[in-house]
């Protein structure tokens, strides 16, 4: 009987990956809590013929090119820029992700933070946990409202549509900008497109859902916020580097927009001497937009069934680089 194929996981997942695994691979799981060193992370897999990492390896060329078993790499995320896709597809090796899955416990997130920034509940908890709650106030911690607010919604794939579907609760109008319009989701949702300088403009609430790419990168910048109303809220669950953290700091500490809420900094984690930690109008919370029970169960166990599918040389069932099979 032949040897079944190595597999280095990069972390504990949940159970359903791991069970889909067993019996299937021989595994071997980074038990730390921190990621594996770079070096360590290629030591291991250049005895691996699989890998199933996070979005916190550095999956480069260096570590593809010197990894002669490798079949597979299968990373439990939606997105994938930390990996060299062009390094992996000139090998022939399929790069899987996590998509779908995640949609809908990220837009909860980003209404989550939304509506913490809109409403200052950190503020409001940190009053009370420090005492000062003595009476009711007429204008204590006022905050905006979302009711027939604009939302501006940057990219809108899946999980912008998501938080598309969710603001019709709330009576908001809603505007989108994309490379491509889609002129049916503006039909279905009700959303209007505009240009990205326009949308600023307009938006009482500016949320990003783009993956980072060289076009993306710091696609917010300090002119970015200036062009926002004073009164705006900025919110980002997608990829910390889409925004210039400095020029973010900047415009809320001038106000040139009122508040914002993070989900994805650079870098990540953040020190606890960040300053962007000394700003009140300022939410972070570390990357947890599909931080939710049955979510990362049905990421680790999408994860595992690219994974083997690529052991097996069938096609991944979400693969990001199809190329591999012309
Ligand atoms: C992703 O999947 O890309 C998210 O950032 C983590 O779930």
């Amino acid at each position: 009987m032949s040897k079944l194929p190595l597999v280095f996981v990069t972390r504990q997942i949940p159970e359903t990956g791991i069970a889909y695994l067993s019996g299937r691979a021989r595994i071997e799981v980074w038990e730390h809590k921190e990621p594996p060193p770079y070096q360590e992370l290629v030591a291991k897999t250049q005895n691996s013929d699989g890998l199933l990492c996070l979005l916190t390896d550095r999956i480069d060329r260096q570590l593809i090119e010197s990894s002669p078993h490798l079949k597979v790499i299968s990373q439990m995320a939606v997105g994938y820029d930390n990996i060299d896709i062009v390094a992996a597809t000139e090998k022939k090796i399929p790069v899987g992700n996590t998509p779908g899955v995640l949609t809908e416990a990220t837009a909860d997130l980003t209404w989550a933070l939304l509506l913490a920034a809109a409403r200052r509940i950190p503020e409001a908890q940190k009053y009370v946990k420090d005492g000062l709650w003595k009476t009711w106030e007429p204008t204590l911690l006022l905050g905006a409202d979302l009711t027939e607010a604009t939302l501006g919604i940057v990219g809108l794939g899946r999980i912008g549509q998501a938080v598309a579907r969710r603001a019709v609760g709330f009576n908001m109008r809603v505007l989108y900008y994309g490379r491509t319009r889609k002129p049916e989701i503006e039909n279905s949702l009700g959303v209007e497109f505009r240009q990205f300088d326009s949308l600023l403009a307009e938006s009482d609430f500016v949320t990003v859902h783009a993956p980072l790419t060289s076009e993306t990168k710091f696609m917010f910048s300090y002119k970015q916020f200036q062009r926002m109303k004073e009164t705006s809220i900025f919110i980002n669950t997608s990829r910390g580097l889409l925004v210039d953290s400095e020029a973010l700091y900047r415009a809320l500490c001038e106000r040139q927009i009122a508040y914002a809420a993070l989900d994805v900094t650079v870098p990540e984690p953040l020190t606890s001497q960040s300053k962007l930690l000394s700003l009140p109008n300022l939410i972070i919370v570390p990357h947890i937009g599909s931080a939710s029970y049955k979510t990362r169960s049905k990421m680790a166990l999408m994860a595992a069934v690219n994974l083997i599918a690529g052991l097996n040389q069938e096609r991944l069932p979400n693969c990001v680089n199809p190329d591999v099979y012309n």
